[in-house]
């Protein structure tokens, strides 16, 4: 009775919350994310994290200080003083993204390099359609710079707050088959990178790496273990123009068409609804740049929010996790799936309003967004969804790839799982976007995925409190279980909880000649870290067992400690996937 009433009370806030949402769809503002470095002395004494105020672990680390180095002549002082010293180092970027401790320098004294103020366009050859960055470039002033050359990146991840040798990194993308696909690394011809060196070099050397350099196949991801990338060169694109539908249909066939819809469009990525059963396919193309239309993409998700709904929504969506019936979470997740479908996902045909589709428009407008970013600062009073100075929204973000060819395997067994109860699947999936699959080619990069892959994200609720179970977590668990181990899956490196690493570098064919190149660049390991080495299997293990460690994703459980008993919540098989350990709520413990 009580609960019910929650429910509706949940409801309410939530509803509330998402037409205060697409209120602002057209208003400017948002108050930038906070720097992720903090110092009690200028720049002694620091703390790292990263754009949502937590790792993994739910721990932040610390770093003895941090430079901004501002020219490379610069970035090769700051290497060449913490290689004198053999002093930890890490590079930091302006928000630091990355979900893992990729930011953090090993130990708790070393230093942080940030690329802040390394973000300028180094030169652009419109004649040879070639662009050259600095690396801390946010991709957003990357890709409006390139526009204003005529030119485009041709594929990018969805959000424009990251940077460019950020973004590297982690090997991150958008979605496509065609060409040379959909990651960035893809495009990468010319690369400068800084690196320790003996003391007869000056403790500190420029490597430039041309588009036929072996070791470019390392460099262009890296996880950051190699040096600090100075600066980039891109191939580009004339810019040109794309025709964008999203196309709602019932999942029947959704395991045949993952096989297909990327070749069939070149931008192409899919959305499933496991509990409506639906699939919206992002028909997207390259058209002729004299097709009239001049289209923005300005992903609801993106935009800035009013601090107050966010919060207002937060408590209604732990209220909906925690003490609410599924048929509540099922009628706020249908709402959020209206919501977004009836605003279009932020699609606009001319920046202002949606008219209908297809939406036409300068790739520049469409391939990636991020209002929130923008400012002007308004004292929080609005702000992005994962702000950590917010008690807003905060949530895990899963994201792994499976091979093409075992997609459809793949996808049958996710839909089997649905199958057994759709209901339990609106906490955990429907409640957010769904699950996004994008496609990205097979990779040169030794770290990039070894064969034509579809990338998988599920954003997924995290609780505040350490240890506190997800409404039927099992269900994402088991997928992500099912892709890693039952499909051979790859985990996104900037994303992800520590389970998903754990074993994945002996599934990369070419992760021996990667480690060959980090020994040569930096063969004291000044830029490795404890996590870094765990994942790369140099030392140590990604994951954490102790109690609880499968509710936080620190573990797979093994036993029912790993889990939360005294909560219901015990160490039970995969229901499609019986190999799979996940910590299941059994209702009559
Ligand atoms: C809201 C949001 C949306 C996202 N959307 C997508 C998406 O659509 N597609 C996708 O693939 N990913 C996406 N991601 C993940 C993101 O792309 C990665 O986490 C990316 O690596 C973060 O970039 P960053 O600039 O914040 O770098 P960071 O997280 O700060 O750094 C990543 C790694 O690169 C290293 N590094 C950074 N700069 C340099 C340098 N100059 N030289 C050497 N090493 C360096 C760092 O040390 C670190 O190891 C998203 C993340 C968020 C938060
Ligand atoms: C660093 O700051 C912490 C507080 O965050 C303080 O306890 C510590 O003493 C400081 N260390 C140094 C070396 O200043
Ligand atoms: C580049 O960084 C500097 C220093 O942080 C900043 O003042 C400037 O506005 C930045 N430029 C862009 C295009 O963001
Ligand atoms: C759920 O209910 C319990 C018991 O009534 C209460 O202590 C808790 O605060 C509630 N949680 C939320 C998020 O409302
Ligand atoms: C279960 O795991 C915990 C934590 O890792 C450990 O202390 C305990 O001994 C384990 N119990 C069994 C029965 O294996």
């Amino acid at each position: 009775m009580s609960v019910s009433r929650g429910g509706k009370r949940a409801m309410e806030s939530l509803l509330m919350v998402l037409s205060l949402a697409v209120v602002l769809v057209h208003l400017a503002g948002g108050s930038p994310p906070p720097d992720p470095v903090n110092c009690m002395h200028g720049t002694s004494n620091c703390t790292i994290t990263n754009t949502y105020g937590s790792f993994t672990d739910r721990t932040i680390c610390r770093a003895a200080k941090v430079t901004y180095p501002g020219t490379e002549q610069e970035l090769v002082a700051a290497v060449a003083a913490v290689a004198s010293t053999k002093q930890k180092v890490k590079v930091a970027t302006k928000h630091s993204h990355s979900i893992p401790k990729l930011a953090c320098p090993g130990g708790d004294d070393g230093t942080i390099i940030s690329t802040a103020r390394l973000n300028r366009t180094v030169c652009i050859d419109v004649a040879k359609r070639l662009m050259t960055v600095e690396s801390g470039m946010v991709l957003r002033d990357l890709i409006e710079a390139a526009a204003a050359a005529g030119l485009s990146l041709p594929h990018s991840p969805y959000w424009y707050g990251l940077t460019i040798g950020g973004l590297l990194g982690t090997g991150a993308h958008g979605s496509s088959l065609w060409g040379k696909g959909g990651a960035v690394h893809e495009y990468v011809v010319g690369m400068r990178i800084v690196t320790p060196a003996p003391a007869s070099q000056g403790f500190a050397v420029v490597r430039e790496l041309d588009a036929d350099h072996p070791d470019l196949h390392a460099a262009k991801v890296s996880l950051g273990v190699l040096g600090v990338i100075s600066q980039v060169t891109l191939t580009m694109q004339p810019l040109f123009k794309r025709s964008v539908t999203l196309v709602r249909r019932d999942d029947s066939d959704f395991q045949e068409q993952v096989a297909v819809w990327g070749d069939l469009h070149e931008f192409g990525d899919m959305t499933w609804l496991p509990h409506q059963g639906k699939v919206v396919y992002r028909r997207d193309d390259r058209v002729d740049v004299s097709t009239p239309g001049n289209g923005l993409n300005d992903l609801l998700l993106f935009h800035p929010s009013p601090t107050r709904g966010l919060i207002d929504a937060r408590v209604a969506e732990e209220r909906l996790q925690e003490n609410s019936t599924d048929a509540a979470r099922c009628e706020a997740a249908a709402l959020q799936a209206a919501t977004s479908e009836r605003s279009s996902n932020g699609f606009t045909n001319d920046g202002v309003a949606f008219t209908g589709y297809p939406v036409v428009g300068y790739q520049h407008r469409i391939q990636a967004s991020g209002a929130c970013l923008n400012g002007p600062d308004d004292g929080l009073l609005t702000a992005c969804a994962w702000d950590p100075r917010i008690r807003g929204s905060f949530y895990y973000n899963s994201g792994f790839s499976v091979a093409l060819s075992k997609a459809p395997a793949f996808v049958a067994d996710m839909k089997r799982l649905r199958d057994l109860n759709p209901d339990l699947f609106c906490a955990a999936v429907d409640a957010r976007v769904g699950v996004l699959l994008r496609y990205i080619k097979a990779s040169t990069a030794y770290l990039g995925k070894p064969e034509d892959s579809i990338d998988i994200d599920i954003v997924h609720y995290r609780s505040r409190t350490d240890g506190m179970p997800r409404a039927h977590a099992d269900v994402v668990d088991e997928i992500e279980q099912m892709a890693l181990h039952k499909y051979g899956g790859l985990p996104h490196w900037g994303k992800n909880r520590n389970l998903a690493f754990d074993g994945a570098i002996a599934r990369y064919p070419k992760a021996r000649e990667f480690l060959g190149v980090k020994d040569r660049y930096d063969p004291e390991g000044l830029f490795s870290s404890e996590w870094t080495d765990e994942v790369l299997g140099i030392s140590g293990s990604p994951n954490i067992i102790k109690k609880g460690c499968a509710i936080e994703g620190l573990c797979v459980c093994s036993n029912d400690s790993h889990c939360a008993p005294e909560q219901g919540y015990f160490c039970r098989p995969g229901k499609v996937y019986k190999e799979a350990r996940v910590c299941s709520f059994i209702k009559d413990y």
